[in-house]
């Protein structure tokens, strides 16, 4: 939800900024825009729509070389996503540039409060009251640190700001509350980016920041204080991937790409988690065995796919640990007033760590003295920092605005967390848990077969490419996973598509089954319960009113073939695992589509990847 960049150095400020802006695009992509200090002035452009705009306006009339910039690329919340509420936002004489990525809750009493003092603003946005504010600030005799302490404690909301004065040069000034910043540790240079990808092509050093804190970055380094001006210092980390895990490696999108990444990230996330005693060890499980013994109902808390992800897992923990798990979206969790208390575990799923719904509800749920476990792919990011007990997934940055690999492992992390409890509750005896995890560690092999299939996939995309409505059906673990495909295809091909229960559908949505209608049948694996039984029945229903059946289905299952149109082979792997295989088709099926519809498939319409307004 809105990139941000600052750079401070000896480099060309714009190429740094520009090249940032390009990783942070994923954020949002409806405007961009630069502002660089050069000869105590701001060289401003910034443009409607994506990043290519800009580049191609700064290409027709280039900026003056500088090295000192900030960068922005906006999801738009306050006004219409056009050049004029496109940031940066400057202060009246032109003298602050500011960009922002969050809300300013009370921006409508300060613009009142400034156009009675006479300032003129020229944008709908919430943003540009902060920009006036600083300039207000500096002309008084504050430095930029300091009027940027002083106008966040007016400020309500949720907010990264990151700010330059042209007669500052060699300082550029940042802070935040409720949404992320890091800073890049250089060598003569310093950096700041909402994620680390945005100077991970220069360093891979980096400070996180707490709440409420502005940050000062100059050539020889880096200041840290918080609203009131105490010094205050950052957490100093090392990043573990590199420029290659932020590039496309020769695939068309970042999404194809991360959907062939995933036998390599399943297995990353499986890495060290068995010590020698055959034990399962979680390392960030900042838990205690006995406050886990303690727990006697879950609740997991996600949005979108990560909310799918916490489906399966109640599947998984209520099996294996016999612990009842309710399953919430984060939006819906703390406005109904959730019974809770020190015996509840809270599990938030969320791949940026940045998600306000979850953040929200994880505040929520630790004032009613719950315990908090994040799992989440993203080091440094509020969620994790502000939870009791964090399962990292170890994806690798996800740029792809649609989750792909981040999905997977976080099933994997789920899988992890359920096999621990039932460890450390002793409800499935130590060789059980040995065994499953021995299936696990089959999965990205068992990934690798289904994207070896890739292009028979791809055949079902072009033979329904003129198709406008598409419905998932699933049972049991499958059911997420037909909720999770049809959100796939509604987000990047733009088109009408539907997950239900297959046990559900005769109780109104068969209704929708039309002739030649596309609906992919997620299969159980055969031989356990009735589940195949009962999903075959209800493939037999759509078909025989016409629908055309996609079935994915597992290796030597004969039984599917008389009501399949078409069947994607699935390797053989336990029920409970099936949707680590059973998603993919679907990923790929929906990125072919979207692609041959012409979509940008890495930055689908009014999307962006980390939603950080509630
Ligand atoms: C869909 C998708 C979103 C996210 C959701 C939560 O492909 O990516 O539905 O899953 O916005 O995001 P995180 O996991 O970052 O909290």
């Amino acid at each position: 939800m809105c990139g941000i960049v600052g750079y401070v150095g000896n480099r060309s400020a714009q190429d740094v900024v520009i090249e940032g802006l390009r990783r942070m695009e994923y954020r949002g992509y409806d405007s961009a825009g630069i502002a660089l200090v050069h000869a105590d002035a701001l060289a401003v452009d910034k443009r409607a729509g994506k990043l290519a705009n800009l580049e191609k306006a700064i290409d027709e009339t280039p900026l003056p070389s500088a090295t000192t910039g900030i960068g922005h690329t906006r999801w738009a919340t306050h006004g219409a996503p056009n050049d004029r509420n496109a940031h940066p936002h400057l202060g009246e004489q032109r003298r602050v540039g500011v960009v922002h990525n969050g809300i300013i809750e009370n921006f409508a009493e300060l613009r009142a409060g400034l156009e009675a003092e006479g300032h003129d603003l020229l944008s709908e946005t919430d943003t540009e009251v902060t920009a006036h504010l600083l300039e207000r600030e500096v002309l008084a005799g504050a430095d930029l640190t300091t009027a940027m302490q002083n106008v966040c404690r007016v400020l309500e909301g949720a907010f990264t700001l990151v700010a330059v004065d042209a007669a500052d040069p060699e300082r550029v000034v940042a802070a935040r509350r409720n949404s992320p910043l890091v800073v890049g540790l250089g060598e003569g240079e310093n950096f700041l980016g909402s994620d680390v990808a945005a100077f991970i092509e220069f360093t891979r050093d980096a400070l996180e920041l707490d709440q409420d804190q502005v940050v000062t970055i100059t050539r020889e380094g880096v200041s840290v204080s918080g609203f009131d001006g105490t010094p205050a210092e950052g957490r100093p980390y090392h990043v573990d991937w590199d420029l290659s895990a932020a590039e496309k490696d020769g695939h068309d999108w970042f999404m194809r790409k991360e959907i062939f990444e995933q036998p390599r990230a399943v297995a990353d996330s499986l890495l060290g988690r068995r010590g020698r005693n055959g034990l399962l060890q979680l390392d960030e499980m900042r838990l205690s065995d006995q406050e886990l013994r303690d727990i006697d109902k879950i609740i997991i808390i996600a949005a979108g796919t990560s909310f799918y992800a916490g489906m399966v897992a109640k599947y998984a923990i209520e099996h294996w640990c016999r612990i009842p798990v309710e399953v919430e979206l984060s939006s819906e969790f703390r406005y109904r007033d959730p019974i809770l208390d020190y015996s509840t575990l809270v599990v938030a799923i969320s791949q940026s760590g940045e998600t306000a719904d979850t953040l929200q509800a994880i505040r929520h749920a630790r004032t009613q003295r719950s315990k908090v476990l994040a799992i989440c792919n993203t080091n440094g990011s509020t969620i994790p920092r502000e939870s009791d007990a964090v399962i990292y997934t170890h994806a690798g940055p996800e740029i792809g605005v649609a989750s792909t690999k981040g999905y997977t492992t976080q099933l994997v992390a789920c899988y992890l967390l359920a096999l621990y409890l039932a460890q450390v509750k002793g409800t499935r005896y130590g060789d059980e848990i040995a065994q499953i995890m021995a299936q696990l560690e089959q999965i990205p092999a068992a990934i690798t077969e289904v994207l070896e299939r890739a292009d028979e996939v791809y055949a079902l995309a072009e033979e329904y490419r003129t198709s406008s409505s598409f419905i998932f059906l699933g049972r049991h673990a499958g059911f997420p996973v037909a909720l999770e495909g049809a959100l796939k295809l509604k987000e990047l091909a733009y088109l009408h598509a539907e997950g239900f229960a297959a046990g559900e559908l005769k109780h109104g949505p068969i209704a929708l089954i039309d002739d030649g209608l596309p609906v992919f049948c997620i299969v159980p694996p055969q031989g356990r319960d009735q589940l195949h039984d009962k999903m075959l029945s209800g493939i037999q229903e759509v078909r025989a009113r016409g629908a055309r059946t996609l079935c994915l289905a597992e290796e030597g299952d004969a039984r599917i073939e008389p009501y399949a149109d078409h069947v994607v082979r699935l390797p053989r792997v336990p029920v409970l695992l099936q949707p680590l295989v059973s998603v993919i088709p679907l990923q790929l099926f929906s990125c072919e589509l979207a692609t041959r519809l012409g979509h940008d498939v890495d930055q689908p319409r009014n999307l962006a990847k980390s939603v950080t307004v509630e």
